[in-house]
């Protein structure tokens, strides 16, 4: 299989690289590296790696064809840089898909990344459900707030890669993840964000929205979905949630784990969550179930110890 893996050198793209990869593929990956490039991670991976920023038509200028599969990652993400900078956030996640678009060809299998986020304004306004299935309605409480920049993006993308699939005949999955996690996922998540707090000693230990509550799904389960989605004939066109259901935690409980991961035994202070973050998040996977018959393998504690150790310092930790 020829794959090609936009975004491949983030968070979720390089341990989709690894597992590809190992099963055979051959990979390339084209990313602008504003993630950060210097990473000995990315140079290990056995994967061609191109340079191209991707919001420019330009970007796919040295990119060929034949793909079997590509899979769409690249993005802005995270609160921080939707909180700094929210038209940057529109900007490159619009023109990232718009671009990948009108470059794909047909029979070339597409995968785009979209979010939990879509559900952020009908979750806060008690429309729907939680655990939240595919189908509810979106809801954007307010376009001018930062927060929504994101989502918003995401939405596009959705709509755009649908009626383009539709209109010019290729096969395509969108993917909607739930805070997944894992060693090289940057420092401005939860996990990683509290784990390096308790390696530093911080004490008292600040923990902000402990009654918050989350599903958190590790890395590697997050890539056995994608794989499951990507087989043709699967899930042609649909959108289907990518996380986990098993183990939803609060903050609260999930601080307390990674302190006792850690070895790190601090006084608590509690704080309000941030702005704007909503107050549950968890997906309901029945319908990523029946059509992959996937079930997340990887236990909470479990993927913190793995996590936890990844940012103590062991790169072993990583998975793939
Ligand atoms: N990690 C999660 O829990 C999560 C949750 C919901 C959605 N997602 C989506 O999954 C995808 C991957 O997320 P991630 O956590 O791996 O993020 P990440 O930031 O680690 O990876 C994104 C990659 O895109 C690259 N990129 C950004 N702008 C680019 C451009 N103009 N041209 C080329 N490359 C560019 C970055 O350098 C980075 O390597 C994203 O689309 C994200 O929105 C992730």
């Amino acid at each position: 299989m020829k794959t090609l893996i936009l975004g491949g050198a983030g968070f979720i793209g390089l341990h989709l690289a690894r597992n590809l990869l190992a099963d055979g593929h051959r990979v390339t990956i084209a990313d602008d590296f504003s993630r950060g490039r210097d990473d000995p991670a990315l140079a290990s991976v056995d994967a061609e790696v191109l340079h191209a920023d991707l919001t420019r038509p330009d970007g796919f200028r040295d990119l060929p064809h034949g793909w079997d599969q590509v899979y769409l990652l690249a993005a802005v993400v995270g609160v921080r840089n939707v909180e700094r900078d929210p038209a940057r956030v529109v900007r490159v996640n619009s023109l990232v898909v718009l671009n990948t678009l009108d470059w794909i060809r047909p029979g070339e299998r597409l995968f785009f990344a979209s979010t939990s986020e879509v559900y952020a304004g009908g979750v806060s306004a008690g429309t729907v459900p939680v655990p939240t299935p595919e189908n509810v309605p979106l809801t954007v409480r307010d376009v001018t707030a930062p927060r929504f920049a994101y989502g918003v993006s995401k939405m596009l993308g959705e709509a755009a890669v649908v009626h383009t699939a539709r209109a010019r005949g290729f096969p395509c999955v969108i993917g909607r993840f739930h805070n997944v996690y894992g060693p090289r996922m940057g420092e401005s998540h939860v996990i990683p964000e509290v784990a390096l707090r308790a390696l530093r000693g911080e004490d008292p230990f600040w923990v902000y929205g402990a009654e918050q509550s989350r599903a958190f799904c590790h890395v590697d389960d997050a890539v056995d979905a994608i794989r499951r989605l990507m087989v043709p004939g699967v899930a042609e066109g649909r959108i289907v949630h990518i996380g986990n259901d098993g183990e939803e935690t609060n903050i609260g409980d999930l601080t307390k784990l990674v302190l006792r991961v850690v070895g790190h035994d601090p006084g608590i202070t509690y704080a309000p969550a941030p702005a704007g973050s909503v107050a549950r998040r968890c997906p309901d996977l029945r319908l990523l179930r029946s059509l992959t018959g996937y079930e997340p393998a990887v236990r909470l504690e479990d993927g913190v110890r793995n996590t936890v150790a990844w940012y103590a310092g062991d790169r072993t930790a990583a998975p793939g």
